[in-house]
């Protein structure tokens, strides 16, 4: 089969494929063959991606990687002994650029169309010689990634590892595909309880780089009508028994999806290029601050079914939510093993996802001056989940009028917070040791609550000099002798 144009542009402008070409002898090279997501990559993106997934027919795996490691004086880290899968990590000679990982492993049954067929999805199961001569896509993966198919290649192979039901929504965000194949659908709704069968990190990776996408939405819709986003996050069934309200036009569940569909659609396309930036900071590759902030929408209301209760008056009341939601995205983050860093910043937005709601232009720099302090770097991420909650809350009490004057306000305070973060770079009056010996009090909570008021003094504008600090303090806090 003819080797697709951007392929091969790919494959003669990679300048290290000539290098890796001329260490291994002709026969080696013969049955060596690129596959999966590189394939895929340069097909889309006309360049081979910094890591190379490659199979050898030979049966040699173990030896090639010796070979190549030894050659090119590099790492090597064994993978799965048993699947003869291995890494070579090829530092670069040029500064600053990011080692190449080869990940080399035996072909299923020592041939590479038995080996493409144990894989998850077409698009994922092309492969192409080292040489660039030969061509394999036994199962249509080109015209699936032409037209924006995600098509399974068997039932089976998602009964061999569930990780790949994942793996269908994820690679639908992120190859902007625009369908997902029926019989691929059916085989993620009858297998969707199977999910948890893998380990959690392989789970929480797939997990984060699909919400790291720029469009999720539809596709977390389609893992709902699976059942997979439930069986993922079992805490999410509850949402769907609270009703519409007053404020919601929506059920919970629809209005969670709602919110990630005003994030993606309204709110972030007309945010300022800076924030979009702000969100494209990486946790890991492919896991970005817009995959946390996609979650924390998804999270926002976890606590509301748990604290749902109507008043005499008929209205519908969640006190609490905020605070019982955090507790349980801390818990679901846990169960995913997302890491602690993941995992505070998602709760984090769940907890605070309110506090913006409070506030007006007219609201005394004091209070502001604390909502900025208290959500430092994630002021942004909190901003832009209130607003998509803003614009996916329209339940008959609620105007358009009060919409858009919202809106404004969240983004007035977004708009104030370069200056808010510049005026924290300003150094502080004074140091704890020098609150210890002006007040000869030792080290603890009540250095910490000085040096906290003094330095909000300071940022209002009502300190300017050390010796003010001093003497406020000496005038407000009583010295121990
Ligand atoms: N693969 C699979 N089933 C899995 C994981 C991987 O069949 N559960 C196969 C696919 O052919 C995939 C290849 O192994 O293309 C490499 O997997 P991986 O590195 O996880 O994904 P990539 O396709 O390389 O994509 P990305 O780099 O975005 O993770």
């Amino acid at each position: 089969m003819d080797c697709p144009q951007p392929l091969a542009n790919a494959l003669k402008q990679d300048t290290r494929l000539p290098q890796l070409r001329q260490l291994l002898d002709d026969d080696a090279c013969q049955h060596i063959y690129i596959v999966g997501g590189a394939v895929r990559d340069a097909i889309t993106t006309g360049q081979l991606p910094a890591d190379l997934d490659m199979v050898t027919t030979a049966g040699n795996a173990m030896a090639l990687a010796q070979t190549l490691a030894k050659q090119l004086n590099s790492t090597l880290v064994p993978l799965h002994e048993e699947l003869g899968m291995v890494r070579v990590v090829w530092h670069s000679h040029v500064k600053d650029e990011p080692p190449t990982y080869i990940d080399l492993s035996d072909a299923v049954g020592n041939s590479i169309s038995e080996d493409l067929v144990r894989r998850d999805l077409s698009i994922n199961a092309m492969a192409v010689s080292l040489n660039g001569e030969q061509f394999f896509d036994p199962y249509d993966g080109l015209s699936d990634l032409t037209t924006g198919v995600i098509r399974g290649i068997s039932k089976t192979n998602f009964v061999e590892d569930p990780l790949r039901l994942l793996r269908v929504f994820r690679f639908a965000a992120t190859t902007d595909a625009t369908n997902i194949h029926p019989d691929t659908l059916a085989w993620v709704a009858e297998l969707n309880h199977t999910l948890w069968n893998v380990a959690a990190e392989r789970i929480q990776t797939e997990w984060l780089k699909l919400l790291s996408a720029s469009n999720t939405y539809p596709w977390l819709c389609a893992m709902g009508q699976c059942g997979l986003l439930e069986a993922l996050i079992p805490e999410l069934t509850a949402t769907k028994a609270i009703p519409p309200n007053s404020h919601h036009h929506l059920d919970l569940w629809h209005h969670t999806l709602e919110l990630v569909k005003q994030l993606e659609a309204t709110v972030l396309p007309s945010t300022a290029p800076e924030w979009q930036q702000h969100l494209t900071q990486p946790f890991a590759p492919g896991i970005t601050k817009k995959g946390v902030l996609t979650f924390g929408c998804l999270m926002h209301d976890i606590g509301k079914p748990a604290t749902h209760e109507i008043l005499e008056t008929g209205r519908h009341a969640f006190h609490g939510h905020d605070k019982v939601g955090d507790e349980m995205t801390i818990a679901i983050c846990k169960r995913l093993k997302t890491g602690n860093t993941i995992a505070k910043q998602v709760a984090f937005l769940v907890r605070w996802h309110l506090y913006p709601c409070a506030f007006t232009p007219q609201s005394a720099q004091k209070s502001l001056l604390r909502f900025y302090r208290r959500m430092g770097d994630l002021t942004p991420d909190v901003l832009l989940l209130a607003m998509a909650d803003r614009l996916s809350t329209r339940g008959p009490d609620i105007t358009d009028a009060m919409v858009s004057e919202q809106l404004d306000q969240f983004n007035w305070l977004l708009t104030q917070y370069p200056a808010m973060r510049e005026k924290e770079q300003v150094p502080p009056l004074l140091s704890g040791t020098d609150i210890m010996q002006l007040l000869n009090l030792p080290q603890g909570r009540h250095i910490g609550d000085c040096l906290k008021q003094v330095r909000e003094k300071q940022l209002l504008g009502e300190l300017t000099t050390a010796d003010d600090a001093k003497q406020w303090l000496q005038q407000h806090v009583s010295p121990t002798v």
